[in-house]
């Protein structure tokens, strides 16, 4: 059984990038061939840090064609949907945690014409997300708890990861299963092997010598 039905890719993710030459790291994500920055929004309340706003996604969009895969740590995302719309993100992911419409909210995110995505915590289970999985173009299973890069990589969460390959196939959906979080070549491998397509990395892209050599590794080129 195939169950991985989407091209690999790798994100990786702005918060280990260099916040006062954000440019600079975006040309080092197309320089190593890949399509797609990971951008996080952290709000101080449901993580506890502080990020970038709709503003720098929106100075960040005219320096590159790349993906935006935006990922929003926020209390109240549906507040803030078609701010980060207008400032050229192309996917946004919603946490499912918090209180909120959800489903309305992923709606709007496709309405908008962006990818929508849904993101669990490593200790929420994937039955959280089951009955909203028709609406997401992307399910993101975190491997560490959110708010900070950097993090060991959760293992236990490889077994969410099949959960939702499995559903994926089951339920002949064909959204992305993303991780993030402590990814490097092991923890990619073991995340690929359970049905992961879409790979995050932060501090491991960024401390790469060699990108190119790093990319190819993460997706086993
Ligand atoms: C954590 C963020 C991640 C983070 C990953 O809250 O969602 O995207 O940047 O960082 P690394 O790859 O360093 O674990
Ligand atoms: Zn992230």
């Amino acid at each position: 059984m195939n169950a991985v039905p989407n091209e690999l890719i790798l994100a990786p993710s702005l918060l280990a990038g260099n916040h006062a030459a954000l440019g600079a790291s975006l040309a080092e994500i197309a320089c190593a061939g890949l399509a797609w920055a990971h951008i996080d929004i952290m709000d101080g309340h449901f993580v506890p840090n502080i990020s970038f706003g709709p503003k720098t996604v929106a100075d960040l969009r005219p320096l590159a064609t790349l993906h935006f895969d935006t990922h929003l740590m926020l209390a109240e995302p549906h507040k803030y949907i078609e701010a980060f719309a207008r400032a050229g993100a192309n996917g946004l992911t919603i946490h499912i945690e918090p209180q909120y419409p959800h489903r309305d909210t992923l709606r709007a995110i496709r309405a908008l014409g962006l990818k929508s995505g849904i993101a669990l915590n490593p200790g929420t289970p994937p039955e959280a997300v089951r009955d909203l999985l028709a609406d997401a173009d992307l399910v993101l299973a975190m491997t560490v708890h959110p708010g900070f890069g950097g993090q060991h990589f959760i293992g236990s969460v490889v077994e969410k990861i099949a959960a939702l390959a499995r559903w994926r196939v089951e339920g002949g959906h064909s959204y992305r299963i993303e991780v993030d979080g402590g990814i490097a070549a092991d923890t990619a491998l073991a995340c690929r092997r359970a049905g992961a397509d879409t790979l995050v990395a932060g501090t491991s892209f960024f401390k790469a010598a060699d990108k190119p050599a790093f990319a190819a590794a993460i997706l086993g080129k």
